[in-house]
């Protein structure tokens, strides 16, 4: 299918139980979405080689998991308190507020309003900034609050804690600190599913470095983080591309930065972004906090605050993208064939077995022997409750590399049917092969 549009995945997302809407059973909200089953295995899988890939088979990178909650100072320093705001216009008409940089400019002061149409005067209806930070009250009474705030980002958890883990963990620069974790925006242009949410997880690694050696390791994590959407994630580099952003969009903190873009349904955005945030975060966390965050290389006697590179990744846009890329529909004998071709390392389960016939025992606990053998070596799935060309179906909209068939000829030549996913081709092979001819073919 060329065209995935967004309504079709969203629906394909709820109907096979990868993602659901937040609150749902009392109307919903806005722009928060809950992941289910199949759904939630898909992203631990994401985040598990993520963190494979850097915190563990890197040797210059650590792992850390800081809090959500922040106090005022972080964001004070980080410049988000200032900074981290929307312009808003209301719609004198329908009452409905947007970012006045998503909505059309048809004059001087006056804009299009997308959904009753009409038009704004921005002279009337003045704009008005709004900080996208979630604010909350940390202490027990109403009348003496202490407020701080959820982290709009993961990131001022691995600069305020730099210092910890240069401390304990005894290392020299270049280091990264890497961390996983939900960060908080209560964004106001809404939709395009869980591509903008007020609720979302980010993969983040801070990497220091000697001012020096700076613009070296911007441009080699930007390589590297484009190679993990095709090398790992799968994505086909057709839908990939990388766009450097000008001086005007760049973000308060950020000396340069380039985004890795995914063509979505509803056009190319971004999917990380991969930014030189220079010295910003440590001299403002080390002038606000004064604790003394500068660098000491022991081999150079010299002391300076290192520059950060920073690869900044979103968890969901990065389901998405796998979701949208891998999504296929295809004519087989007059009728479509949904099928999720995703790489199998990303897939829920690796193998789903089946007996043909459900009404005879023999079969049946043939098939689930197979089923035990192999469940304790890979993720798998077993079924009897349908007609295999249904069962088969249920399996290549979730992505299931291999199904297994056990008809009555394996009671007696103890061999079964494997089906591919992406070729539909069958091969018989010998019941004790299963497992290595699965294993060999999965790499
Ligand atoms: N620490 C840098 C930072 O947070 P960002 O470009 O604002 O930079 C990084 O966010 C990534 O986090 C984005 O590329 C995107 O994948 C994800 N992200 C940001 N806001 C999001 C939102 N509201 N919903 C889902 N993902 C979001």
């Amino acid at each position: 299918m060329a065209e995935n549009n967004i309504t079709k995945i969203v629906s394909f997302c709820r109907r096979r139980g990868f993602i659901f809407g937040g609150s749902e059973i009392y109307g919903g909200l806005s722009s928060v979405w809950d992941y289910g089953p199949l759904g939630a295995i898909i992203k631990k899988k994401i985040k598990d080689i993520w963190w494979k890939t850097y915190v563990e088979e890197k040797e210059d990178i650590v792992g850390l998991d800081s809090s959500i909650i922040m106090t005022e100072g972080v964001f004070k320093a980080s410049g988000h308190l200032d900074n981290f705001a929307d312009w808003l216009i209301d719609c004198p008409w329908c009452k409905r507020r947007y970012r006045i940089d998503k909505i059309e400019k048809i004059d001087k002061d006056l804009y299009k309003c997308p959904d009753c149409k009409k038009d704004i005067d921005a002279a009337k209806n003045k704009p008005r900034q709004f900080n996208l930070m979630f604010k909350t009250n940390t202490s027990a009474t109403e009348d003496n609050p202490y407020y701080a705030y959820l982290r709009p980002e993961t990131a001022q958890g691995i600069f305020i804690n730099f210092t910890n883990v240069l401390n304990t963990t005894h290392r020299k620069l270049p280091l990264g600190i890497a961390q996983i974790g939900k960060a908080f925006r209560n964004e106001v242009t809404t939709g395009n599913f869980i591509f903008r949410m007020k609720e979302f997880e980010q993969m983040e690694i801070e990497y220091f470095v000697h001012p020096d050696q700076a613009q070296k390791y911007y441009e080699y994590w930007v390589d590297e983080r484009f190679k993990f959407y095709t090398e790992k994630m799968g994505l086909n580099k057709e839908k990939l591309r990388r766009r450097q952003h000008s001086k005007d969009e760049l973000a308060h903190y950020a000396k340069a930065c380039t985004d890795i873009e995914f063509n979505f349904p509803f056009g190319w955005s971004e999917l990380e972004g991969i930014a030189n945030r220079g010295d910003f975060d440590l001299t403002q966390h080390s002038r606000v906090s004064k604790k003394d965050l500068a660098y000491f290389d022991n081999a150079t006697k010299q002391k300076f605050i290192p520059y950060v590179i920073e690869p900044s990744a979103g968890v969901d846009r990065t389901f998405f993208s796998i979701i949208c890329d891998s999504y296929h529909e295809e004519e087989v004998k007059g009728k479509i064939r949904v099928v999720l071709k995703l790489k199998p390392n990303l897939a829920p389960y690796k193998i789903a077995i089946f007996p043909l016939l459900k009404n005879k025992p023999e079969l049946v606990s043939l098939a689930k022997n197979l089923f035990y053998d192999i469940k304790n070596k890979l993720p798998a799935f077993y079924d009897d409750t349908g007609a295999i060309g249904k069962l088969y179906r249920r399996q290549d909209e979730i992505g299931t590399p291999f199904c297994v068939t056990v008809d009555v000829d394996s009671l007696t030549d103890k061999k079964v049917t494997i089906r591919d996913r992406d070729t539909m081709q069958q091969e018989r092979v010998a019941i004790d092969e299963v497992f290595n001819f699965v294993d060999n073919k999965l790499g």
